[in-house]
């Protein structure tokens, strides 16, 4: 499994067509090669390539039991992939592709099992990102790709973050700099009725049911068994660095000095103007809206496991619908 991985930059609104057409034809060969979109990095593989596809489980560690999101460049190709598409689908197309959302529908045969773990469903998606359309244009496949990370580690939102866990196991990372969300896509389940939210992400429950009427959401904690079943990413312990991470009452402040007192090395996340600590204390700020803080928390929680922290204390956003992705993510890291 050991490759040599090639570092390929690439502008992110301009990028160059002989780099693309390199990358493209490491996909059709059956290669590995990470790419940005707007959310996170994903690793790619040709969907319709069985063992490409194989060799994305082995690279990550992943478990054959979750599935992969398939990314195409337009509805028309996303179409060939299921074998049925509802009115719903269309709607949801219609307003957020290319976006962050990625729609669950029965598959058709020429997707591989190894795509759906087994399932008769596929998740897809149209990424909002040029890098990514123009490789899936350049591949002239559609591309399988999960975060470009290490099984249960934190998503890579830039090329750095993907070279640090899977440099020597994949072919190549196409670097067009930081992504822009920084959260993973919503996941919404089309196959059943009523349709159902999967995984919270920058397209909000609330956004889709105003084009396709209510849907179920099963986001407790601990996230319900059906979900883990049905969505096996949804599993609770995700998305975690390597520091233990805990979730604050408040904004975190006496937690984090008490434990720097007893000597433990401690990183902060704190959010909005945060009052001073001492110097040795990492202390990363995030911003106190829910996009600025989304598309900063994984690479603050790289940088923190950079850092060697021991503990990450995290300042708790407010209980609001609008930071209910961002929620999601702190509880799986904070867990386990
Ligand atoms: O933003 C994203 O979605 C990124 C970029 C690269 O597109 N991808 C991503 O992939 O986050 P991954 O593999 O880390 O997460 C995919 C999620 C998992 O929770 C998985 O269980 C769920 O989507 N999923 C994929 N196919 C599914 C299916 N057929 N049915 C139900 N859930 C599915
Ligand atoms: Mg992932």
């Amino acid at each position: 499994m050991q490759r040599s991985t090639l570092m390929l930059s690439v502008s992110p609104l301009t990028p160059d067509a002989a780099t693309m057409a390199r990358a493209g034809e490491m996909l059709r060969r059956g290669g590995l090669v990470a790419f940005p979109t707007e959310t996170v990095y994903g690793l790619g593989a040709n969907a319709l390539d069985e063992q490409a596809v194989r060799s994305i489980f082995a690279a990550k560690g992943r478990p054959a039991n979750n599935p992969v999101i398939v990314h195409v460049a337009r509805h028309e190709e996303a179409m060939r992939l299921v074998s049925a598409w509802p009115a719903d689908a269309e709607r949801l197309a219609e307003r957020f592709w290319p976006g962050p959302l990625s729609l669950v529908l029965p598959k058709q045969n020429i997707v591989p099992l190894v795509v759906t773990a087994g399932g008769d469903t596929v998740a897809i998606r149209v990424p909002a990102h040029p890098v990514a359309l123009a490789l899936i244009e350049a591949a002239g496949v559609p591309i399988a790709a999960p975060s470009a990370n290490r099984s249960m580690a934190v998503s890579p939102t830039r090329a750095e973050h993907v070279l640090k866990g899977l440099d020597g196991r994949i072919d190549a990372i196409l670097d067009a700099g930081p992504t822009s969300g920084g959260l993973e896509s919503t996941v919404v389940d089309l196959s059943r009725q009523p349709a159902r939210l999967l995984r919270p992400g920058l397209v909000s429950a609330e956004e889709i049911e105003a084009v396709i009427g209510p849907i179920e959401r099963l986001q407790q904690s601990p996230v319900a068994s059906d979900v883990i079943l049905a969505s096996p990413g949804m599993m609770e312990r995700h998305y975690a660095p390597q520091a233990t991470l805990e979730l604050a009452a408040g904004d975190g402040r006496e937690r984090v000095l008490e434990l720097h007192h007893s000597a433990v090395r401690v990183g902060w996340l704190a959010l909005g103007e945060p009052a001073a600590v001492p110097p040795e204390i990492h202390c990363i700020v995030l911003p106190r809206a829910p996009a600025g803080y989304s598309a900063g928390l994984y690479a603050a929680l790289h940088r923190l496991d950079e850092l060697g922290v021991e503990r990450i204390i995290v300042a708790c956003p407010p209980e609001t619908a609008e930071w209910l992705a961002v929620r999601d993510r702190l509880r799986r890291a904070a867990a386990g």
